[in-house]
């Protein structure tokens, strides 16, 4: 009989000792996830403090096929361009090897600087690529004919609102897989998650005329 309970525990704590991780394990594996967090929230979330909830997008690169798509959208056209949160500077570098004259917007202190330690590698002219530390929603971007901008669905009525306030008729926006709500595109390149919508302003501007109760 003894033989048999003694038999029953030894399967019972094999049966536990396999479930359970083993306590060093757990240790490891908790550290690791601390630090891919705190890692995500260095590049994810510094300068965000400063931004309304409401307004607030993290950091997600553009695919390639997305920036092939943002550039396809701006054949044809030149002069300055404004990326709203340019991240890392892909869209930026694209768009200055295509010959605008272009500044990233980030607030992201790591990731300007290295968007600006890139530039400086590669060899790109200031007057080519900038990147500021502002944020682009206390930012006029009245100088600009060219603005692209890769955020968030919940902003895109706000960001309209701002850039039919401040920009040219001649200008140029390029939304990234999040279309504005009321606006209508001119054009669009690619689908599913790398689509990418044109807007020209002046069409916009004359669309929103005709609609009721719309102050353009
Ligand atoms: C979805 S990512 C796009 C990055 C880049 N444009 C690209 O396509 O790869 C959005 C970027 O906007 C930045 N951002 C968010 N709010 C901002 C603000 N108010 N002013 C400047 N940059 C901002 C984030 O830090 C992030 O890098």
């Amino acid at each position: 009989m003894e033989d048999t309970i003694e038999v029953i525990l030894q399967d019972h704590s094999r049966v536990l000792s396999t479930d359970r991780p083993h306590p060093a394990f757990s240790a490891c594996l908790g550290a690791l996830l601390t630090g891919v967090y705190g890692v995500w929230s260095l590049f994810a979330t510094p300068g965000f403090r400063r931004v309304p909830w409401r307004l607030k997008v993290p950091y997600l690169p553009s695919s390639k096929d997305q920036t092939l798509n943002i550039m396809k959208l701006l054949e044809g056209r030149t002069g300055r361009l404004a990326d709203l949160g340019s991240g890392d500077g892909r869209v930026v570098f694209a768009a200055s090897s295509a010959g605008f004259r272009c500044t990233g917007f980030e607030i992201n202190s790591i990731l300007l600087t290295y968007a600006r330690s890139k530039a400086h590698w590669r060899g790109v002219p200031s007057g080519q690529a900038t990147f500021v530390n502002k944020d682009f929603w206390k930012t006029d971007l009245s100088a600009y004919n060219n603005v692209t901008a890769f955020l968030a669905p919940g902003v895109m009525a706000v960001l309209g609102e701002k850039l039919l306030k401040e920009l040219p008729d001649d200008a140029r926006v390029i939304a990234c897989r999040f279309p504005f709500p009321d606006w209508p595109q001119q054009s669009s390149a690619g689908s599913g998650l790398d689509q990418t919508f044109a807007y020209d302003m002046s069409s916009v501007r004359s669309h929103l005329r005709k609609e009721p109760n719309t102050a353009v």
